[in-house]
């Protein structure tokens, strides 16, 4: 009988200990630290090529022709862009996201719409619900297949009588292989079975989509080493009250990180968004205070964004300050920028300050907005609709430059805005702009911009 070792591993970080501490040494949690019995043995559950009958011989740069990577087109096409246009043969995928936001729905989705055979692998759900889902998605394809299953070694067996050309696993937590005796979504078990995957997809070429759950902070649940392993991370995000969606690559093998995939989540499954500025600036009659537009980039795209705030009194001894969608103490230094060098007293007022639309922005040419919205609303003076704004301010009132300014001013001119005000040091190349350019140096040139009529 193979002897039983155990070890002990942090569920936090995945280090390993001999024995039972209180804290681990590598990422200083508490109780983190759990006995999982391993079973050692030279063996795993995708028993492909073996090692004597590969090839093992190093090779010269030069002498390796490189042709581009094979792609396989998912049909959707904001995941093609995310991805860097389409799945790279034998890569293994992580898709993360919050309980609920859609990881479910988005891959069934694909898995349905996709040319080619997928094999949609399910620990989580039963037959029965994914064909309700599947009904609710409203798209057929024949060459789906569903597996409920959460044993490699099955999978594997599945995987070789249906040889589809993508495999999808919902998700990696459920799934436990037969050479390690630890419970389904422990360290060693999740670390095991994905090593297994991605034995299985380099050595067939076949694409592994994996769904991963994600921890009360934000990571994915396992180990680090789990996002190392896999070729490419992508995350799903969004606020469950609203029904916008954004996929993100926080790591890709195969193309650049920057890219972003827009989707809006209806009873009919996930409506993929081409034009996301339109969504995202909220329809209004009158002109009203504490409004402003942005035009931002996400990743590569252009993106016209509303700033809403609202400046009042505060009621208590100390002000509040929220923010939803964008970074507090950001908005905490606009402030002060406004107090110091603009003359503003809004030490004893409350700012609250939202983005439309429920996502959040990271790209410092908001800042403009920004400011402009909590003068529009401490100033009770409305924004011509017409009018945005791109420019990131300093902290002494500067007002700076920003990148790919072009890419944004032909944005906001295609949706029809009339200004756009920017930095004095944005240098502009391009000249046949139809927008009017309104540039500024400092904030206060900025107020009187804003409130000459
Ligand atoms: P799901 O894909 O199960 O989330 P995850 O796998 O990330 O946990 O998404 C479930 C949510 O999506 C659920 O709250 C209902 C909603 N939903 C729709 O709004 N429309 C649809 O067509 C589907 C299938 C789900
Ligand atoms: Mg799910």
């Amino acid at each position: 009988m193979a002897k039983t070792k155990t070890t002990f591993f942090c569920q936090n970080c995945g280090a390993q200990f001999p024995k039972w501490v209180g804290k681990c040494n590598s990422c200083n949690e508490w109780n983190t630290i759990v006995e999982e019995i391993i079973h050692k043995e030279e063996n795993s559950a995708w028993k492909g090529a073996s090692s004597k009958t590969r090839n093992i011989k190093a090779v010269k740069l030069n002498e390796i022709t490189a042709t581009d990577e094979q792609r396989i087109n998912t049909c959707n096409h904001e995941l093609n862009r995310v991805l860097g246009g389409g799945l790279v043969k034998g890569s293994v995928v992580l898709l993360g996201g919050e309980p609920g936001i859609g990881k479910s729905t988005l891959l069934l989705q694909i898995a349905l719409l996709m040319k080619s055979k997928v094999l949609y692998v399910s620990g989580e759900e039963s037959m029965t619900q994914i064909k309700l889902r599947a009904d609710r998605l409203k798209t057929a394809n024949n060459k789906c297949l569903i597996l409920t299953e959460t044993k490699t070694q099955h999978i594997f067996n599945s995987i070789d009588e249906t040889i589809p050309e993508v495999v999808v696993i919902d998700s990696i937590q459920t799934l436990h292989t037969d050479y390690i005796e630890a419970s389904p979504g422990t360290i060693s078990q999740i670390r095991e079975t994905t090593a297994e995957l991605i034995k299985f997809a380099k050595e067939t070429g076949t694409p592994v989509v994996l769904i991963g759950h994600i921890t009360k902070e934000g990571n994915i649940a396992g180990p680090k080493i789990l996002e190392h392993m896999v070729d490419v991370v992508l995350q799903f995000e969004g606020d469950r009250n609203h029904t916008y969606r954004i996929l993100r690559a926080q790591k890709n093998r195969f193309g650049s990180t920057a890219e972003l995939g827009i989707y809006e989540m209806l009873h009919t499954g996930l409506r993929e968004v081409d034009n996301p500025s339109e969504i995202l600036i909220s329809e209004k009659d009158a002109d009203l205070t504490g409004t402003a537009i942005s035009a931002t980039l996400e990743g590569m795209r252009p993106l016209m964004i509303e700033v809403q705030a609202l400046v009042s009194t505060a009621v208590y001894g100390t002000p509040q300050r929220s923010c939803t969608g964008f970074n507090i103490k950001r908005l905490n230094m606009l402030l002060a920028v406004l107090e110091k060098r603009a003359g503003f007293k809004l030490g004893a007022k409350d700012v609250f300050l939202n983005i439309a639309g429920g996502i959040r922005v990271e790209d410092p040419a908001i800042d403009l907005a920004v400011v402009c919205a909590v003068l529009s609303s401490n100033n009770e003076l409305s924004i011509a609709q017409d009018s945005c704004f791109a420019a990131e301010v300093g902290l002494s009132g500067e007002i700076r430059a920003i990148s790919r300014v072009e890419q944004r001013i032909q944005e906001a001119e295609k949706l029809g805005f009339k200004k756009i005000v920017l930095s004095k040091f944005n240098k502009i190349s391009k000249k046949n702009f139809t927008i009017e350019i309104i540039k500024v140096t400092k904030i206060e040139e900025v107020v009187s911009v804003l409130f000459k009529a």
